[in-house]
């Protein structure tokens, strides 16, 4: 696992978007494992950057996203497909036919995640996967567990996460309680992984995930035992680590 530490959000996200925009350029028709979230936004405005000065093109990319809210169809502002057509996809030269999101209006739900799983296997497997994390060590929909989840599969959300997403719509009926996301094996066999955190908040999680046991209390912590993980955070989440190991 290399750590690297940023200054800010907007260094984070530039090194991060570098890795990408190396892989595009090494391998113009790779895989990208792309991610929602607050924490890639930055990135991904760097690459829509890069994209416009004429230094990067999408038009062979193929991308895969980690997870999707079951009940979602893609034109529903809170689905995770709106949210990468938005955020990317409607900004860059990439062929939508190429990017990939857990459908989440699927009527068989297993159906769908073994042709999720299947298609990643079929493009070849990731060839870099993004990832965020959250406060507990979450990364995709894999949240704390007795074990670490294998391959895409439907989760529960938990309450605190139903919760927050209700302010969102105008009945609960409309919230969803469940998601597809690939697992934390699907994830591990991404060829390289690049994990972004910044802010106080994500400081000892970042710890824990870098140095602690590997657990799937932190399924993050499995990643230590990836061979190609790079972790970038800027100096708040990396506040932990520089407390615990004087450096
Ligand atoms: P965030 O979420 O980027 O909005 O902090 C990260 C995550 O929960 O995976």
């Amino acid at each position: 696992m290399k750590l690297i530490k940023a200054t800010d959000y907007k260094d984070m996200s530039k090194k991060a978007a570098s890795i990408f925009a190396a892989q595009i350029t090494l391998k113009p028709n790779c895989v990208l494992g792309l991610a929602t979230g607050s924490t890639p936004l930055g990135t991904y405005a760097q690459l829509i950057n890069w994209y416009n000065d004429g230094d990067l093109d999408f038009s062979q990319v193929k991308t895969v996203n980690l997870d999707e809210y079951v009940g979602l169809d893609g034109n529903n502002n809170q689905s995770y497909r709106y949210f990468m057509n938005d955020k990317l996809f409607n900004h860059v030269n990439i062929d939508k036919a190429n990017t990939n999101v857990p459908n989440g209006k699927a009527t068989d739900k297993q159906a769908e995640c073994d042709r999720y799983e299947a298609l990643i296997k079929a493009l070849g497997g990731i060839d870099v996967q993004l990832l965020g994390i959250g406060n507990n060590g979450h990364i995709g929909f894999n949240e704390p567990n007795k074990y670490f989840d294998k391959g895409t599969h439907e989760v529960n959300l938990t309450e605190s996460t139903i919760t927050a997403n209700a302010r969102f719509f105008a009945t609960m009926d409309e919230v969803p309680k469940t998601a597809i996301s690939m697992g934390v094996q699907t994830i591990m066999q991404a060829k390289k992984i690049v994990l972004i955190a910044n802010g106080p908040a994500k400081a000892d999680i970042i710890y824990e995930t870098c140095f602690g046991p590997i657990t799937p209390d932190v399924p993050a912590s499995a990643l230590q035992l990836h061979p190609d993980v790079t972790v970038i955070v800027d100096e708040e989440a990396y506040a932990t680590v520089a407390k615990k190991l004087g450096k």
